[in-house]
């Protein structure tokens, strides 16, 4: 069981030599690598990695996470957060082993991904052998680390808002007809990214593209947007996984370290109907991702006393 006082590893340092490289740290049996991408900033893959990742724990699974945006850090602090929450109250909740890798500040760009490529296959190792899942949660920028990343997905999650800019980076659209034109860059980049996995051990990447933020009020917005998605994912190879509503609460979440699947025991208010529904919509997530056809069935979560 996980020391859940033990504080959260500190951003790897890139300019400590590297001791031992693993022979081929990714090849075997490990973990199933969930991977959370898309070009577009703020469409809402840290908390959705966050979400995600301790879903899979209370199912009773053992959870892997690696913050591939060490600069902006939204899932280390999530985690923070949630640590400071453990401690000032006193309560379990599940929480997976957390790594966070920074950017390399090497000299040349070649050594700068070899740094990065070296802490970012050690990171997986480690965590790959100890797991059933790995998460990664990756800046919403196009870099070296974040392509390393999706080229060792098993399953790449792409959440995205309901708009036309978001629509973008998966296909060019022609504006008058909607005739869909050809991938965009994200789109290549899986297609990239995939061809890697490929090479490397024979496997294959399953695309998710899940809707966030969705309105409840903009309906014929939402109906275009879906109708054009289901037309890309027939060129692009995608599936589209039942999204999560526009809710404040996540926010909130944030900032205590929880997420939906925590607040039934650990806070003393009853929950809304709002906040019951959001549940919901993360449970429908979890069962597009099919964990039980993955990995087995899981243990039951054993509560420390
Ligand atoms: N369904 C939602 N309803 C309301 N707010 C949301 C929802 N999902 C995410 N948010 C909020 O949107 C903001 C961006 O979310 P998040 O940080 O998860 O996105 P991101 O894709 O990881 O961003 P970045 O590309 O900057 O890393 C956060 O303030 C988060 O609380
Ligand atoms: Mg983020």
């Amino acid at each position: 069981m996980e020391d859940l006082n033990a504080p959260i590893p500190p951003i790897q340092d890139h300019n400590k030599p590297i001791s031992a490289k693993p022979k081929d740290p990714v090849v075997g049996d490990g973990a199933h690598i969930i991977v959370f991408g898309n070009e577009k900033g703020g469409s809402g893959k840290s908390t959705t990695a966050m979400h995600v990742a301790i879903a899979l724990l209370r199912l009773g699974y053992k959870v892997g996470s690696i913050d591939l945006d060490a600069r902006q850090g939204t899932l280390t602090r999530y985690m923070r957060n949630r640590f400071a929450f453990i401690k000032n109250n006193k309560k379990y909740i599940p929480s997976p082993d957390h790594l966070a890798i920074d950017k390399s500040d090497a000299e040349t760009v070649a050594e700068q991904q070899d740094q990065e490529r070296a802490f970012f296959e050690m990171a997986l190792a480690e965590l790959r052998a100890k797991n059933h899942f790995v998460v990664i949660d990756t800046p919403g920028t196009d870099n070296f680390l974040s392509r390393l990343a999706h080229s060792h997905a098993d399953t790449l999650i792409t959440p995205m808002n309901d708009s036309f800019i978001d629509l973008d980076l998966l296909a060019e659209i022609e504006p008058g007809t909607f005739e869909i034109k050809g991938p965009s860059i994200y789109t290549k980049m899986v297609e990239d990214q995939k061809a890697q996995k490929k090479l490397r051990d024979g496997g294959t990447i399953n695309w998710i593209i899940m809707r966030n933020r969705l309105s409840h009020i903009n309906a014929k917005n939402k109906r275009q947007i879906g109708a054009l998605l289901e037309k890309i994912s027939t060129y692009a190879e995608f599936t589209i996984a039942p999204g999560f509503g526009e809710r404040v609460v996540f926010r909130e979440l944030f900032l205590k370290g929880l997420t939906l699947l925590d607040l039934k025991d650990n806070t003393d208010t009853k929950m809304t109907m709002s906040q019951i529904a959001a549940r919901q919509e993360v449970r429908q997530l979890i069962m597009t991702l099919a964990p039980e056809k993955l990995k087995g069935r899981a243990r039951p979560l054993r509560k420390k006393a």
